[in-house]
């Protein structure tokens, strides 16, 4: 099967114009399975809560997340894309996935990174993993990397593919999710944004783009560029992720010894 992402660097607001320009991108991919940025939609920097309850969405019945099963349906694909989600007078940053059987589930992200903590309600999915028609698919969303534990769950709880929308401002991600595959014998998609934003009198953040695509292997199948709007697809076979032996004697998930962790 064959995974992608989109690398975009979405205009703050303009959710009609971002939405427009990634399904012209779908539309011009052949992939399976396509990964968007975090909050590819709206943009990052939100400085007001009246802009974020005014972005946010319903999901599944916004036009967002509809014009996405639209997609799906009509590129025969799954899509998980990141956006602002609104819900019982809260706003979560979710994600998204949709399939050519229409609207399938949606994760919030767990661990709000930053300025985020002021706008956004922290997650109360948990870490989620759909058995779909072409693998398992689990959602995290940009810093839940830095959590080891999400990952973990997502893998633990059956995930072939890790789907990771992302705005990364941090350099080290990239790299990271190499090590994530590894230790949990996984795929992983991870789509970031490209560009800076600076709103009101916010500093200025600037997103450091290498989306990629990384295997239970540890190799990176393809990387993006630090700036430039692109997408990108590999092979893959799912499947891979299934056995968690190492070798004739280990194996990742019966080796753990939870009685000596923490937490
Ligand atoms: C991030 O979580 N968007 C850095």
């Amino acid at each position: 099967m064959i995974a992608g992402f989109l690398q975009t660097n979405p205009v703050f607001g303009d959710i009609a114009g971002n939405v427009e320009k990634a399904s012209a991108m779908i539309t011009g991919m052949r992939a399976d399975l396509v990964v968007l940025p975090e909050l590819f939609s709206t943009g990052y920097q939100f400085i007001s809560r009246q802009e974020i309850t005014d972005l946010a969405e319903d999901i599944p019945s916004g036009p967002t997340t509809q014009r996405l099963i639209g997609l799906s349906r009509q590129r025969s694909c799954y899509i998980v894309a990141g956006l602002a989600e609104r819900a019982g007078g809260r706003c979560y940053n979710s994600a998204v996935l949709t399939g050519p059987e229409g609207f399938i589930g949606v994760y919030r992200k767990s661990h709000l990174f930053f300025e985020e903590r002021l706008w956004f309600a922290p997650g109360d999915t948990g870490f989620r993993v759909w058995k779909t028609a072409i693998g398992a698919i689990g959602i995290m969303i940009c810093f839940d990397w830095f959590f080891p534990e999400s990952a973990r769950t997502l893998a633990l709880r059956g995930a072939e593919i890790i789907a990771h929308p992302a705005n990364l401002v941090l350099p080290h991600c990239p790299d990271a999710m190499v090590t994530r595959c590894l230790e949990n014998r996984v795929f992983a998609v991870t789509a970031n944004r490209v560009g800076t934003e600076k709103r009101g009198d916010k500093d200025r953040l600037s997103f450091i783009g290498r989306s990629e695509i990384a295997s239970p292997h540890g190799q990176i199948l393809c990387r993006a560029s630090e700036e430039g709007e692109e997408c990108a697809t590999a092979e893959i076979l799912p499947a891979q992720a299934q056995s968690k032996d190492l070798n004739e004697y280990n194996n990742l998930f019966d080796d753990r010894r939870p009685e000596l962790y923490q937490g």
